[in-house]
């Protein structure tokens, strides 16, 4: 996997700044303070620091700000970063400026200045989530392109190097789960996708592979009817952060996992469908937390389970019309194949109630297109039967930087899932279509069980680049469902 670069922490060395290479990053305040190290590289590059402040274009700079002075006097660095921020600045702030100097970065080594500054494991975490490329597939990359080190300079190295630990576990957790959706569906089948689950447990995590036939006994059988028409065989993974205390309910996090989405035989136009390699995202948010909470250490217990299949069209493919059994029990008549992710969830989230008896259970999926016209790509869709839980989440990515935007849920809409034949119809019509979509999982989950579902499908990978990844996978959610862990579960 793309581990994010290692950062180093050093103790401040002024005497260092004018030999250091790659890129070097002073601070300065809004108001036009220069810190020690500012100072310094304003006597070294003769006073560029300085005139910088004194000149109109100050004025106009905002906290969070970058401006780079290339091939500075005196100074051996390429680049003079001098970075604007407000001495308490808030952690997303200087988060989203870690991130900044990331992109400046390149693969040169960046040498960040700073001095005193509260939130200087913040200011890793952003640089280690914007360091990421996905380049595994590009032939004229060399597999380990030498990426340029990072130092960050502090006067109490120790402590910011402390903070900063289980923060860049979150880098790393998040980095998983992009690589993950970044994958084309020829490499990330779900065989592959199980194997590279069961790699973690290494750091400590407990896995285990369900397969067809496993999942046959168990009655999964909306699960198993959207892979049916795939070679690809369909997998149930089940991970284990045994962390907190022994016996305690676990919060359980399940995650959808169709490794590409054809539509199967409601077949999908070709337009676009190569985008559909991204509808694991749910599953690759559930592993990248995990690994994050194994990486950390965390003390609490989170199951995380997902649903692994493809949606093919083929001779043995379900067929609009027809009528499968829930393992819970209840028949669903599937008017569209194209509606296969709560088909894949809500035999996996019954699965994870019946089995862990949860003290929590969010699920997050790719789920509808229709999320994503009525949130754009900017919030996640958020759906609850529990108002504790729910505002915890909600407060928990906002803290994150994580859009989320709570939906409502109701019997109106869930009377459109009713079918003439079956228990419901896997579809309830173009109006509300993430609403409905939501409903029909709400129906399998038991009324003592505290839920969230989040619809990521609008926010799980981008065309353009977001405030701390690139284009593609984005890895959105891995840091609020970490820490709403830490916020709720842990002691
Ligand atoms: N995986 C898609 C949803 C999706 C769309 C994810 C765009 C990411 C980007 C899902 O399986 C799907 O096809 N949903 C249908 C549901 C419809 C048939 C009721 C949709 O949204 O059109
Ligand atoms: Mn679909
Ligand atoms: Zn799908």
């Amino acid at each position: 996997m793309s581990m994010p670069t290692p950062i180093q922490f050093l103790e401040t060395d002024l005497d260092a700044m004018a030999e250091a290479n790659g890129r070097l990053v002073v601070m300065v305040t809004p108001d036009g303070k220069l810190d020690q190290a500012a100072r310094r590289a304003n006597r070294l590059s003769k006073g560029a620091v300085a005139r910088f402040v004194e000149s109109d274009g100050f004025d106009k700079v905002k906290s969070g700000q970058v401006v780079s002075l290339g091939w500075p006097a005196g100074m051996a660095a390429e680049a003079l970063d001098i970075l604007i921020i407000a001495r308490n600045a808030g952690a997303v702030e200087i988060r989203k400026a870690g991130a900044k100097l990331a992109k400046l970065k390149g693969d040169k080594p960046l040498n960040v200045m700073a001095g005193n500054l509260k939130g200087a494991a913040e200011l890793a975490l952003g640089i280690a989530l914007r360091d990421y490329s996905f380049n595994n597939h590009k032939t004229s990359e060399k597999a380990d392109a030498e990426a340029g080190d990072v130092t960050i300079y502090h006067n109490v190295p120790e402590d910011i190097q402390a903070v900063a630990k289980p923060l860049l576990a979150v880098a790393e957790g998040a980095h998983f789960t992009r690589d993950l959706v970044n994958e084309p569906a020829n490499v990330l089948t779900t065989t592959e996708f199980a194997n590279r689950l069961e790699e973690m447990k290494s750091l400590g995590l407990k896995i285990e592979v369900l397969e067809e036939k496993d999942l046959e006994k168990l009655g999964m059988r909306t699960l198993l009817s959207v892979g049916q028409g795939s070679d690809s065989p369909s997998k149930v993974v089940v991970m284990e952060w045994n962390g907190g205390e022994k016996g305690a309910a676990p919060l359980a996090l399940v995650g959808k996992g169709v490794v590409f989405d054809t539509g199967g035989i409601s077949l999908k136009p070709a337009g676009g469908m190569e985008d559909m390699t991204m509808d694991m995202g749910g599953a690759g948010v559930v592993s990248g937390v995990m690994r994050t909470l194994a990486l950390r250490g965390a003390k609490a217990n989170v199951v995380g389970l997902v649903g692994l299949v493809e949606n093919m069209p083929s001779g043995n493919a379900t067929r609009p019309g027809d009528v499968v059994k829930s393992m819970k029990g209840d028949t669903v008549e599937i008017i569209n194949t194209d509606a296969e992710g709560r088909l894949v969830l809500c035999d996996v989230m019954w699965y994870a109630q019946d089995r862990f008896k949860p003290a929590g259970m969010i699920d997050l999926a790719t789920l509808t297109g229709a999320i994503i016209v009525g949130l754009g790509h900017d919030n996640a869709g958020v759906f609850s039967n529990d108002d504790r839980l729910c505002n915890a989440f909600l407060k928990a990515a906002e803290a994150e930087g994580e859009g989320a935007w709570r939906m409502p849920l109701g019997q109106g809409y869930d009377d459109l899932l009713k079918s003439r034949i079956a228990d419901m119809k896997n579809v309830g019509g173009r109006p509300g279509g993430s609403i409905t979509a939501a409903q029909f999982l709400k129906r399998f989950v038991k009324d003592e069980t505290p839920w969230i579902h989040l619809d990521i499908a609008g926010v799980a990978s981008l065309k353009s680049e977001s405030d701390y990844a690139p284009k593609g996978a984005t890895g959105w959610g891995v840091a609020a469902l970490n820490r709403l862990v830490s916020d709720m579960f842990e002691s």
